[in-house]
């Protein structure tokens, strides 16, 4: 028996590991538990490359962020759940804490918080593995993962090595890093992150701050902003498995400064935050303005109480999800001069 028979399967169904949940089979498929089962994937997909197949490869966590784009997915998929959690240093203000790629998101942030360790709590209740969060720079209310992202070890499955990064080299930008335009081949095995002993609380998001203050409290704990940050998510993003969803569908645009000012002149009550490189506009908005939010069309729709997430009531085929999606991204263009950029990870 190879290593390949003893960790390759086929024809897997998908539907109930995608939050979108699409129907759909992957041709090749693995699940990563263990460092050995690294190597073993690393071993058969060598075997393909040497039998002239050279498939993409696509690490899959919660799939809570993955449109599977056909019913036939030929891209290998790699299923990590590599867990494991350990304290590898400590300093005077700092704990830095290894998490394996396949731990859930917010799990690790709970359990941070309730240890009193900060910097993490304004992403509470976030969908998605450990592995994936620095892939696209997960953020919410004021906060991004880039700023507790100490490092990154990396597993080249076309070499079988693995490789350190440091914050710089993962070039975290808004919603994306060095990761997204990597060939799948390398893959993240876990996480360190920098966590601080001393709280801080983040309260430049207003949403967060007003609901905060408004409970009278002046002390302030990691699970305070946690739990208050988990109720506001619930009161206005569905639930993946009640309505089928990857959250925000589409990246807030940034725009120009001039193109902002063009904009104001017709819409004065246009959202919108700073950003480095301009403008950064709200998309549930734009997608709103244009009569879109809790539309539905054939089995999929926008949100009625947040118009960024695209719902799948009942769609089991890709197709007329990806159709609507372009519809929209015309509507909005044809509205505002703004394209719209998906940010799910559509994979076929
Ligand atoms: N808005 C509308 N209509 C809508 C939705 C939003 O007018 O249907 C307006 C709101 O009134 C508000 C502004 O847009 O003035 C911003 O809305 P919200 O606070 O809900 O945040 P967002 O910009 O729509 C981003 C992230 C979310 C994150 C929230 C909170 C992106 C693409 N999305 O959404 O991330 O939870 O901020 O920080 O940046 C995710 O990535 O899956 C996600 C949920």
């Amino acid at each position: 028996m190879t290593d390949s028979d003893l960790i390759l399967q086929h024809d897997v169904p998908l539907k109930h590991l995608n939050t979108m949940n699409l129907e759909a089979y992957a041709d090749d498929f693995c699940v990563v538990k263990t460092q050995e089962d690294l190597f073993r994937a690393s071993q058969a997909y060598k075997q393909m490359v040497q039998s002239g197949k050279r498939p993409h490869v696509f690490t899959l966590g919660e799939g809570s962020n993955t449109v599977f784009a056909a019913k036939n997915i030929t891209s290998f998929i790699i299923k990590m759940e590599y867990k494991g959690v350990t304290t590898v240093k400590e300093t005077a203000e700092h704990v830095f804490v290894q998490c394996n790629a396949g731990e859930m998101f917010r799990d690790v942030v709970i359990k941070f918080c309730q240890n009193n360790l900060s910097g993490l709590e304004n992403l509470s209740a976030i969908y998605g593995t450990v592995g994936a969060a620095p892939v696209q720079n997960i953020g919410a209310y004021g906060q991004e993962v880039r700023n507790c992202i100490e490092s990154v070890r990396v597993f080249d499955i076309s070499t079988g090595s693995f490789e350190d990064y440091t914050n710089s080299q993962c070039q975290f930008g808004y919603r994306n890093s060095v990761f997204k335009y990597q060939n799948g081949e390398k893959i993240i095995v876990s996480v360190v992150f920098r966590l601080n002993k001393e709280f801080k609380p983040i309260l430049t998001y207003a949403n967060l701050a007003n609901r905060v203050q408004s409970c009278g409290t002046q002390s302030f704990t990691p699970l305070f902003i946690s739990d208050t940050v988990t109720k506001i998510r619930n009161e206005k993003l569905p639930d993946p498995k009640i309505m089928p969803n990857c959250g925000s569908f589409f990246k807030n645009p940034v725009v120009s400064m001039e193109e902002y000012g063009r904009l104001l002149q017709s819409y004065g009550d246009i959202p919108s935050y700073e950003d480095k490189d301009g403008v950064k506009i709200s998309a549930g908005w734009l997608i709103e303005k244009c009569g879109l939010k809790g539309v539905k069309l054939n089995g999929v729709g926008f949100h009625d109480k947040q118009a960024l997430v695209l719902v799948n009531y009942n769609s089991n085929d890709a197709g007329t999800l990806l159709d609507f999606v372009k519809q929209t991204v015309q509507t909005v263009s044809q509205k505002f001069g703004i394209e719209l950029i998906m940010e799910p990870h559509i994979v076929r």
